[in-house]
């Protein structure tokens, strides 16, 4: 079975998998592409409807045409959440919105952009799950990944670019590539401070 080619443990690529931005524009092998979408599509959802659908992209003069699309989208958003109109705006000590920045400049030259998309337009956690295989399966293969969105301003150009019907719902555009950089651990809160026992705000016995 080609799924004994995603042989790393699942511990490692879990906890080594983080955010990966910065890419080198290396093709993925087509049989690498398909065993990471045959990986997304074993995911649980809800009733087995299987409504995940996703959208491969690795024509070149459509991933440089989506990349202007992608970074009208981001600072769209980054308007909307914070009245930011270019770099100067971003704090520098904000590191995420900084790396996610550089994304919205690099998006033109990823090797492949994946949309998460669902049909019919079904709830977003049965699209999710997949999403999060495809993203490990990726990581096994020494492919990085961010699951990024868009935003409304751009939505009708996104879809017409790439003949998506109003009846399929977008969920997360990701681009896949090479690092570079590294993968590595991330940082989040403890699980002390996000998980309780038995009652909401219990401590857990390993606090
Ligand atoms: C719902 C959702 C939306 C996200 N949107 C973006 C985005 O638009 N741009 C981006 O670069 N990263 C985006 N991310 C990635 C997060 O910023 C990233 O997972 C988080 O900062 C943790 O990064 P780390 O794993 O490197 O620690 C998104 C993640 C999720 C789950």
């Amino acid at each position: 079975m080609d799924h004994q080619r995603l042989a790393m443990p699942v511990g490692e690529a879990m906890f080594t998998q983080r955010a990966i931005r910065r890419f080198r524009p290396d093709p993925i092998p087509v049989e690498d592409l398909r065993l990471i979408l045959e990986a997304a599509s074993k995911a649980p959802n809800g009733g087995n409807n299987q409504i995940a659908r996703f959208l491969v992209v690795t024509d070149r003069a459509l991933i440089r045409e989506f990349g202007a699309l992608y970074r009208e989208a981001w600072w769209a958003k980054r308007w909307d959440d914070h009245r930011w109109t270019g770099p100067a705006d971003i704090p520098v000590e904000d590191r995420t919105h900084r790396s996610a920045m550089g994304l919205a400049e690099e998006m033109k030259d990823v090797p492949c952009v994946v949309f998460a998309l669902a049909e019919p337009p079904g709830a977003a956690n049965s699209v999710l799950p997949a999403c999060q295989n495809l993203m490990l399966a990726a990581r096994v293969l020494g492919i990085g990944s961010v699951p990024t969105t868009l935003h409304a301003k751009v939505m009708d150009r996104f879809r017409a670019m790439f003949g998506i019907p109003e009846q399929v719902a977008f969920h997360f555009c990701i681009p896949l590539g090479y690092p570079r950089g590294q993968f590595g651990p991330n940082t989040r809160r403890p699980t002390s401070e996000t998980t309780s026992l038995d009652r909401w705000g219990a401590p857990v016995p390993w606090a």
